[in-house]
């Protein structure tokens, strides 16, 4: 092989490893979008009470607890475009108190998968579409 040939066969080589590392690795690549009618589900069961059944963070807790400042309403379209996905993903895995929000926010990442959870933000996202 002549060096050039030695060149284009590395870079081929090269590229063909790191196609495989993509692959493998779903943190690098993007993730599927979640499942809104999933994430409904999960939200009746985890977090209307809070953030009400149509997503005005009105809630039968928030008056019954007390919870100042309430959540956010989900149907502002201003509002929630301020919110990318990752801090959605943040506060839903890791809680109000550690983004620096209201602690009244519990943190789910320990009883939700994160495909719950990005079937969680495609739920979420439906009220400002
Ligand atoms: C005990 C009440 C409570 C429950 C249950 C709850 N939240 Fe919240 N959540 C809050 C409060 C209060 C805030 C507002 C925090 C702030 O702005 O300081 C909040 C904020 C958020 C935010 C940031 C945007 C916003 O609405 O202000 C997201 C996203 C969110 N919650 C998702 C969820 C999801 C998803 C669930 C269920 C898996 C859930 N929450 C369950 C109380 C709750």
């Amino acid at each position: 092989m002549t060096p050039t040939e030695i060149r284009s066969a590395t870079i081929a080589r090269l590229a063909i490893a790191f196609a495989v590392v993509l692959a493998a690795n779903p943190a690098i690549t993007a993730r599927a979008a979640g499942d809104a009618a999933a994430g409904r589900a999960l939200a009746f069961k985890n977090c209307v009470k809070c953030h009400g059944a149509d997503g005005k963070g009105d809630g039968p807790a928030v008056a019954a607890e007390h919870i100042s400042p309430p959540p956010g309403d989900w149907t502002d379209k201003e509002d929630m475009s301020e919110h990318p996905d990752v801090f959605l993903r943040n506060i839903i895995e890791q809680g109000g108190a550690a983004m620096d929000k209201s602690a009244r926010m519990p943190a789910f990442g320990k009883k939700l998968t994160p495909a719950q959870v990005d079937d969680l933000i495609a739920y979420i996202r439906t009220f400002s579409q």
